[in-house]
């Protein structure tokens, strides 16, 4: 397994940018996923990325996370190749999930959320790629 990305939030992604790329890395893709009222920026980083997050609108997660933590990580994202058999065995296990089923997350990626409850602590993102 892998992490496919780290989802760090912020007001203004182009606030923050200039000192990702500062250290070296480049934003490969920007985009707005209108379902999370997110807008994302990609910076590859190995064989992961970190994801800046910035709100589109007030009533986005990523809004209601800033006015409670100013920012910060606000999920890990890890790579699964079966997010539907994922999914079920939590399931199986009773695990607190956000998300029960998958949907659509940037990039085409199927995606869904596991509560932080049931991590320790980290909103945590699976992920499937479509390759
Ligand atoms: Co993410």
């Amino acid at each position: 397994m892998k992490i496919n990305h780290l989802g760090i939030a912020t007001n203004s992604i182009s606030d923050v940018l200039s000192f990702w790329e500062g250290l070296g890395l480049e934003n490969v893709h920007t985009e707005t996923v209108d379902d999370q009222k997110v807008r994302v920026a990609m910076l590859p980083i190995g064989e992961s990325r970190v994801e800046l997050l910035e709100p589109t609108s007030d009533d986005s997660p990523i809004s209601k996370f800033l006015a409670k933590r100013g920012g910060g990580i606000h999920h890990i994202a890890v790579e699964v190749e079966d997010i539907e058999a994922s999914l079920a065995a939590l399931k199986a296990k009773g695990t607190r999930l956000i998300d029960e089923t998958p949907r659509v997350g940037a990039e085409g990626c199927l995606v869904a959320f596991v509560h932080p409850a049931a991590t320790g602590g980290v909103l945590l993102e699976l992920v499937q790629t479509l390759s």
